[in-house]
């Protein structure tokens, strides 16, 4: 029995569940944030079609859809890559040395914050206080914090992931790209 009359945008069976957990959390605007998660858990990442579905499923204008998609740094519109890096940049980081963190990964890697690298191997983001700054310099490496860093700790850190191990959720669920919610 679907949640509304909107038809999720594929007969995708990894829909069901998203369908499903919208009907548990009753299926109203104030699903929002959770409901963005379902899609993502179920597929990885958010896409313009599903973004369109989940503002018509649950009646909210796609401007605040997007505006939740974008604002928190768990969420991604693009696939993601094997492993996720999210590098801290608030105040406290960025004193210890998080630009030279954040340029070294994307040289290394040949990717910018917000994108996967070509292999597919990484995805890196960059974060506003990950909440941890007793710690800093500070980087989520596939959801575990890893503190006082330095350039070559975080490649080092990063050579030592399995390739091709996709690694579950992004990294820093729930840490939020501006440091406060929407
Ligand atoms: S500024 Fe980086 S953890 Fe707070």
């Amino acid at each position: 029995m679907p949640v509304t009359q909107v038809q999720p945008p594929s007969d995708d069976r990894r829909w069901r569940a998203v369908e499903a957990r919208m009907r548990r959390l009753g299926g109203g605007p104030d699903a929002l944030i959770e409901v963005l998660h379902a899609v993502q858990d179920a597929f990885g990442f958010l896409d313009v079609e599903a973004l369109a579905y989940v503002s018509d499923a649950l009646r909210v204008p796609p401007a605040k859809v997007y505006g939740v998609a974008t604002f928190y740094s768990y969420f991604t519109l693009e696939p993601g890559g094997d492993h996720t890096c999210v590098v801290c940049t608030g105040t406290a980081c960025h004193m210890e040395g998080a630009a030279a963190i954040l340029a070294a990964i994307g040289a290394a890697h040949g990717v910018a914050p917000g994108g996967t690298s070509e292999d597919g191997h990484l995805s890196l983001l960059a974060a506003r206080c990950l909440g941890v700054c007793s710690l800093a310099p500070v980087m989520v490496l596939d959801g575990e914090p890893i503190g006082r860093l330095t350039p070559e700790s975080a490649l080092a850190r990063i050579a030592s992931l399995p390739a091709g191990a996709r690694a579950g959720a992004a990294a820093g669920a729930g840490v939020d790209s501006r440091g406060g919610a929407p």
